[in-house]
């Protein structure tokens, strides 16, 4: 019997109990699943960074960390998380990121709030085809690239930034310092699915906000860190950046008294982006335990040195 431990806030346990189990069981595997095992029989942990456990001393067994969310910033200096440690790659929080940065991209190509504020007195502004609005993702892994693909299938053309090299169909590809110039500076929507690591905080700062075509747009579901949150209200005020859109911040919940809520460049969402589904997570989950007991490599392992 393998013992799994479900280390989330209490109210997870509802949702994920019964499709943990149903994957669980479809997957072959005999498992007895609980928020309370001894620490040092857990043979794998579910876990939410927010759950009480932070302190996997006594998890002597314990093969691997399977986490709910796919940012795994809270979690990877952990000194006691000895043990592998796999963040969260769901096809439910995909299609769900991928239908927020569709929405608001789509929001911005066709001025929508304009629309909604104006009724467009009659004035009709006619807005470019997507083929003519240039699009570029930072961040260009599960979430990013998939956000690309469904961009690129509405028309846009569309550049994406990552760490290492890549080549994908449709889609311009730029890595390192200069490229993330060239990326930039043909974005006039810009959307970050960045990871928060020591390498991406102030990815957006003074300099590279400059590097923008004037009045571009930003969405951010990625991480707070990844903006200087001073030099994007500063370029905001002076028109280089025409609106944000940030669902993720430095402090979440945003204090009440941070300038975003009341700044009218910016649109605060509630870090809603992309919720991780309990059905298909669940499939996940169990395909990486079926993993572990095969000997198999684990899905979506987080290198600790790169930290994500
Ligand atoms: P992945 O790990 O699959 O992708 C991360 C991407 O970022 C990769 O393309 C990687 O490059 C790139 N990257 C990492 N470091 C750098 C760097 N220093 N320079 C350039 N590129 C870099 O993550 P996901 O796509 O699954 O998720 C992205 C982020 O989205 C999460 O970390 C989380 O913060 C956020 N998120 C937000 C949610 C919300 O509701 N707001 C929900 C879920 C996730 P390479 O491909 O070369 O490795
Ligand atoms: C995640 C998130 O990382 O919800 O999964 O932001």
């Amino acid at each position: 019997m393998i013992k799994v431990q479900f280390a989330a806030r209490a109210e997870r346990w509802d949702s994920y109990e019964t499709p943990l189990n149903t994957a669980f069981l479809q997957a072959g595997l005999d498992v007895d699943l609980r928020q309370d095992h001894p620490a040092q029989e857990v043979d794998y942990v579910v876990y939410a960074p927010n759950s009480d456990l932070q302190d996997f001393t006594r998890h002597s067994a314990c093969k691997a960390v399977l986490s709910l969310w796919a940012g795994v910033e809270k979690i990877t200096g952990n000194p006691t998380l000895t043990m592998p440690l796999c963040r969260m790659v769901d096809p439910g929080l995909t299609a769900g990121m991928v239908e927020w940065v569709t929405g608001h991209v789509l929001r911005y190509h066709l001025d929508i709030d304009h629309s909604l504020a104006t009724q467009d007195r009659w004035a009709p502004k006619i807005p470019p085809l997507a083929q003519e609005r240039p699009v570029t993702i930072l961040g260009l892994g599960a979430l990013g690239s998939a956000c690309a693909s469904a961009l690129t299938a509405l028309g846009f053309p569309v550049t994406g930034w990552s760490r290492a090299p890549k080549q994908r169909d449709n889609i311009t590809c730029e890595h390192g310092a200069k490229g993330l110039q060239r990326a930039l500076s043909t974005a006039e929507i810009l959307v970050l699915l960045l990871p928060d690591t020591p390498d991406t905080k102030d990815t957006l700062r003074a300099e590279t906000l400059a590097l923008l075509p004037r009045g571009a747009r930003i969405i951010n579901p990625g991480r707070g860190p990844l903006i200087d949150d001073d030099a994007l209200l500063a370029a905001l005020d002076s028109g280089q950046v025409g609106h944000a859109t940030l669902d993720v911040f430095r402090q979440e919940p945003l204090p009440l008294d941070h300038p975003y809520w009341a700044h009218p460049g910016v649109t605060v969402t509630p870090h809603i982006a992309a919720e991780t589904r309990a059905v298909t997570a669940a499939q996940m989950i169990a395909e990486n335990i079926r993993r572990g007991e095969t000997g198999a490599p684990f899905l979506n392992q987080v290198d600790r040195k790169l930290g994500y």
